[in-house]
């Protein structure tokens, strides 16, 4: 098994709490990121960080002890800052900062990805982020390569070295990029040379070969892992040795998130849930196709009980 830290994406509107506690569950992660919590112009009350990370009131760690840090966006530094103190009263395991996120609506707002053209406004959200931030919570960032090219990602990097950072998780791709692939791996590798942290490289890890190759790619030991954890929940487990895995052992993970999201989600938007998930599971497994054929036109919970319930190996 190589030295190497594994880490769960966040994931906004799909790693929910309930699938984050089945993939760790799973196995093989050493920490996971909650999505972001965006932070505007005030001082957000505690229930706005226990909604976006109900971990919080569990020791901050998922049901099977996995520990959740917790993700701000924002691009005021005293807000960030103030909302940041807050937010280590309720002991995260972890605090990371989002200059990722290339949603429009955000972006508008001065928040993620768009970040990436101001350098010296990185520098002074983590300066003073830090500043809040006791020594013994990991404090990283998380950064895009840049807003439409890839110039700026040294020179953002460096300023949040600067203003403390412990790590820095690095996504191979521009905003423009989208998601679309392939992930520039070679320039994750530039910022890495670049760095004295550790620099944890994330983008198109996909299967155990993807992970050899983006290791080989970049230097980096640690990788962050996102849809393709979602795809294909034992990519953690494979990366780690463990063979043997489908559909059969994964099966129960269905189950159980089908049974908590029944428990936290209202009947009409349950099925839609694990409709999405199979979608994703469907790239790792023939039978998830199946499964997702025959769910397509159930809307009702009970229906999919039974499905579930018939389920055959
Ligand atoms: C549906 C979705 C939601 C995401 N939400 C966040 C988020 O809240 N914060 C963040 O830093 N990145 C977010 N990301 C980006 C992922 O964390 C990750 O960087 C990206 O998916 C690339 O990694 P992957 O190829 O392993 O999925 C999101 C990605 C997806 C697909």
């Amino acid at each position: 098994m190589p030295d190497t830290c594994l880490s769960l994406a966040p994931m906004e509107g799909l790693a929910d709490v309930d699938l984050r506690a089945v993939l760790s569950g799973v196995g093989g992660f050493d920490w996971a990121v909650s999505p972001f919590v965006r932070i505007t112009n005030s001082l957000l009350p505690e229930h706005a960080f226990f909604r976006v990370c109900p971990e919080l009131q569990r020791g901050s760690r998922t049901p099977d002890g996995t520990p959740m840090r917790v993700q701000l966006l924002g691009s005021d530094p005293e807000c960030l800052a103030d909302n940041a103190s807050r937010l280590v009263a309720l002991s995260p395991a972890g605090v990371d900062l989002n200059f990722g996120c290339p949603a429009p609506t955000v972006n508008r707002h001065r928040g993620g990805a768009v970040l990436l053209s101001e350098p010296e406004l990185l520098h002074r959200i983590a300066a003073a982020v830090r500043a809040r931030i006791p020594r013994n919570i990991p404090f990283t960032a998380k950064m895009r390569l840049g807003v439409d090219d890839v110039h700026p990602a040294v020179a953002c990097a460096l300023a949040l070295q600067a203003g403390g950072v412990d790590a820095l998780i690095v996504h191979g791709r521009t905003r423009a990029d989208g998601y679309r692939p392939p992930a520039r791996w070679e320039e994750i590798a530039r910022v890495r040379s670049a760095l004295a942290i550790p620099v944890i490289a994330n983008g198109e890890v996909w299967n155990v070969a993807d992970y050899a190759a983006i290791r080989a790619a970049t230097g980096c030991a640690d990788v962050m892992l996102g849809r393709g954890v979602v795809a294909d929940p034992f990519l953690p487990q494979r990366i780690r040795g463990v063979s043997n895995l489908g559909w059969r052992e994964l099966f129960p993970a269905v189950q159980t998130y089908w049974s908590a999201v029944c428990r936290r989600v209202l009947p009409q938007h349950a099925p839609g849930r694990l409709k999405q998930w199979l979608a994703w599971l469907r790239r790792a497994y023939p039978e998830a196709l199946q499964l997702s054929q025959q769910l397509r036109a159930l809307t009702r919970v009970a229906e999919v009980d039974a499905l579930l319930a018939g389920e055959r190996f």
